[in-house]
């Protein structure tokens, strides 16, 4: 495993790489991110083959690449930047474990040599959800992926469903600016009691990672009352924010959505997503479950 940090290096080691399976990430790996790793191994093209039956097909071996790199251009003023859980040496270790070819670890001066006046314009919807109390963030994101597939220049890339709304703006960007990358969504990788593994759980306080679970129980009961027939979501988002403020969380949205716009669903729409961000003591903590009603 090589461990690259310019521009410059890391195009010169992937030049005659024709099957590039990306993970972008900002480190402080967990679970989550080795399981992205994982499916960008598989599914780089042709990976069950031989070196050479790939190359006589004409593709070569995948070769998997990941990137680590916290964005300053994503966090607003007030958030977690600075105290951003950094472990990078514990990061590689997990990484050569899982057959990562590249690692790719520029500084924020490699990223923004110069200050960054040219930015992603991202659709509406990232002024809503998590767009709603993190002004500009979906901006410093879709403006970063965009920077990062330009130097790496992968076939595919993954991105976890736990950020829903990334995923969904990544994917508009990429659709509309034709950028040549196909872009695969893996599920969400929870710890045992429900709680969808981030790097910021480790901000939370022993009592706190006990009642976090909650979070995942309340969205598997939205569920329940969705597949049962449920149809006043406005209901269901205010009984599961009051039974979560009841316990002294502090609720930015619970929202019953459309997979497929993250609009507010049409009528009879089948494909559901329920999407929370919640705050527990100093930590923020999102998630969000897939709903698919029979029609
Ligand atoms: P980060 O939070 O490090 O996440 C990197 C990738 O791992 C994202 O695609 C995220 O959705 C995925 N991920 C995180 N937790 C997961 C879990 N429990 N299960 C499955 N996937 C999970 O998201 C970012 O970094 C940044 O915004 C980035 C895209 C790298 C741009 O800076």
């Amino acid at each position: 495993m090589q461990i690259i940090s310019t521009v410059a290096e890391l195009r010169v080691r992937l030049h005659n790489e024709t099957n590039i399976a990306f993970v972008p990430t900002m480190g402080n790996l967990h679970e989550g991110h080795l399981d992205l790793v994982r499916i960008a191994r598989e599914h780089g093209k042709c990976t069950k083959g031989t070196q050479s039956a790939n190359q006589q097909a004409g593709c070569g071996v995948v070769c998997v690449v990941v990137s680590i790199f916290v964005n300053p251009l994503q966090f607003g003023p007030s958030e977690d930047f600075s105290t951003y859980p950094r472990t990078l040496e514990q990061d590689c270790t997990l990484l050569e474990q899982c057959g990562v070819d590249v690692v790719f670890v520029p500084s924020v001066n490699e990223m923004y040599p110069a200050q960054q006046t040219v930015f992603v314009e991202p659709p509406l919807i990232a002024n809503d959800l998590c767009g709603a109390s993190r002004p500009g963030h979906f901006r410093g994101v879709a403006t970063v992926v965009l920077k990062l597939l330009n130097i790496v220049q992968p076939q595919v890339a993954l991105f976890g469903k736990k950020d829903y709304q990334q995923l969904h703006i990544i994917r508009q960007m990429v659709a509309q600016l034709n950028l040549p990358v196909e872009i695969v969504g893996g599920e969400t990788v929870r710890a045992p009691d429900g709680l969808a593994l981030s790097s910021r759980n480790q901000y939370l306080s022993a009592t706190e990672r006990t009642e976090a679970a909650f979070l995942y129980q309340i969205l598997t009961g939205m569920r329940q009352d969705l597949l049962r027939g449920e149809t006043d979501f406005s209901k269901l988002e205010h009984g599961a924010a009051q039974a979560l403020a009841a316990r002294g969380w502090k609720v930015e949205y619970v929202a019953v959505r459309s997979q497929a716009s993250l609009a507010r669903p049409e009528e009879h729409e089948g494909n559901l997503v329920i999407l929370a961000a919640v705050r527990l003591g100093q930590t923020r903590l999102i998630d969000n479950l897939e709903v698919c009603l029979k029609g």
